[in-house]
């Protein structure tokens, strides 16, 4: 018999959950948001999932793409706008070189919750509760900011519902014309041993809406209306069960704070928690799997999350490293395909490549993410398998964080914008040059 229900997952192995001082002001809140109107509906959870079977099958692509961990303080419109931007572009030059429409999904509007490896910091002899994200706590270190506070999820939530209203107020304005490359900024092409390929590829594109445009008598932005999706870790659990809930003439239950959650790599293990939440919910639902987890662990987690083998229902998002994909990714492959499941893969080439620098900051090397995803590619065609989709971290802003790239970032320029509080990301033009890098890639696997 199966006893799934919204809080079936408290009985079961429950991780990375903050620990508050007033664990009943944590239930008002849950009890107000509980009460409050979704974020996202059951129609649009629904459509997603078709796109992702498309997806699985090779008939589409997705982009998964935003920042590690949003924070409240960039809860903005130039830092909105500036991320659909590049998402935007990019799923252009995608769509251009694979041949293939785009799903496009962001990393926002929710994604304000974060694992952490322990769940305490300790500096020169101070102890405090781990960052987990602005949904729990504030990142100073102060024993005020990191004491996890109840209001924030109702913050958090507030903050996702203004995310998503100003990108559905953008999608039906002129934002489409974001399509164009005269609105582009591609002063790194230049410097760019491809800068002759680049400057084809940005020239095709824009021939290609032109000819569509005349032909259709119309803009663009009309003819192919841009969709956005949202996506997060569902990570906090009363703030997931608090919004999860059944709507009129559809079975089963929704997430409707999102339409793709996914679970992260550090909750994703057999009896956890966030595994007896996530497979009880008809959003489609992602899952990190790599390194330190056992092919058939994941084959076992596909049957639970998958029991009916739906199309579109599981995106499976690896992240192995640039290093170890090669080794780690064909037993992944040949496990759950041997489950018989569909699963739509799309590969994560952030994660496996985080790296100290000399002074201590976190960064990743554009080199490395490359590396992954060119390889996640043939590894997938090698192994009968097909690569759907990337996800990436990216911000669309000139920040510092990730080195290399077209301008060659190195470690001593990392410091001149490094804004991540969590992951370093991909900046604007390191984001788009990686697009031309992964169309070119994939339409030549
Ligand atoms: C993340 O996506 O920011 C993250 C924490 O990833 P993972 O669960 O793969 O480590
Ligand atoms: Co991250």
């Amino acid at each position: 018999m199966d006893t799934w229900n919204p809080t079936s997952w408290q009985s079961a192995d429950v991780r990375q959950q903050p620990t508050y001082g007033d664990p009943e002001a944590v239930q008002a809140v849950a009890a107000r948001l509980a009460v409050l109107p979704p974020l996202v509906t059951s129609w649009e959870v629904e459509t997603l999932r078709g796109q992702l079977a498309s997806a699985a099958r090779g008939e589409r692509f997705v982009l998964q793409g935003g920042d590690c961990a949003e924070s409240f303080a960039e809860c903005t419109s130039d830092s909105i706008t500036a991320k659909l931007k590049i998402l935007l572009q990019m799923s252009l030059v995608l769509t251009h070189s694979l041949k293939k429409r785009v799903t496009r999904i962001g990393r926002f509007a929710g994604q304000y919750a974060k694992p952490r490896s322990a769940d305490t910091e300790t500096r020169n002899g101070e102890t405090l509760p781990s960052y987990r994200g602005d949904l729990v706590n504030s990142l100073d270190f102060t024993a005020e900011a990191r004491a996890p506070d109840p209001l924030n999820l109702l913050r958090g939530y507030q903050r996702s519902a203004l995310t998503l209203n100003f990108i559905r107020g953008l999608i039906d304005g002129g934002f489409a014309d974001l399509h164009h490359p005269e609105y582009w900024n591609l002063d790194f092409v230049n410097h760019s041993r491809n800068a002759a390929e680049y400057q084809r590829r940005v020239e095709a594109i824009g021939e290609s809406l032109k000819f569509m445009e005349t032909l259709a008598g119309v803009d663009v932005g009309q003819i192919d209306r841009v969709d956005f999706y949202a996506s997060h870790e569902a990570l906090h659990l009363v703030y997931e069960q608090a919004q999860t809930r059944t709507v009129p003439r559809r079975d089963g239950w929704y997430n409707l704070s999102t339409h793709l959650p996914w679970v992260g790599l550090r909750t994703a293990y057999r009896g956890s928690a966030h595994i007896e939440y996530a497979r009880g919910i008809r959003n489609p639902l992602g899952m990190k799997v790599g390194t330190g987890m056992k092919a058939d662990d994941i084959a076992h987690l596909v049957e639970v999350l998958s029991p009916a083998g739906e199309e579109g229902r599981l995106a499976l998002i690896h992240r192995c490293g640039a290093e170890r994909i090669g080794e780690e990714l064909p037993p992944i492959l040949r496990a759950v395909s041997a489950t018989g499941k569909p699963v739509l893969w799309i590969c994560d080439p952030m994660h496996g490549n985080t790296k100290g620098t000399r002074e201590g900051m976190k960064t990743r090397a554009f080199s490395d993410i490359l590396s992954e995803l060119e390889q996640a590619f043939d590894l997938h065609a090698a192994n009968g398998t097909i690569l759907g989709g990337v996800h990436f971290e990216l911000t669309g802003e000139d920040v510092t964080e990730c080195v290399g790239g077209a301008r060659g970032l190195d470690e001593q320029g990392l410091r001149r914008a490094y804004r991540s509080q969590v992951d370093p990301r991909l900046n604007y033009e390191q984001a788009l040059e990686m697009a031309l890098l992964v169309g070119r890639k994939g339409s030549s696997t």
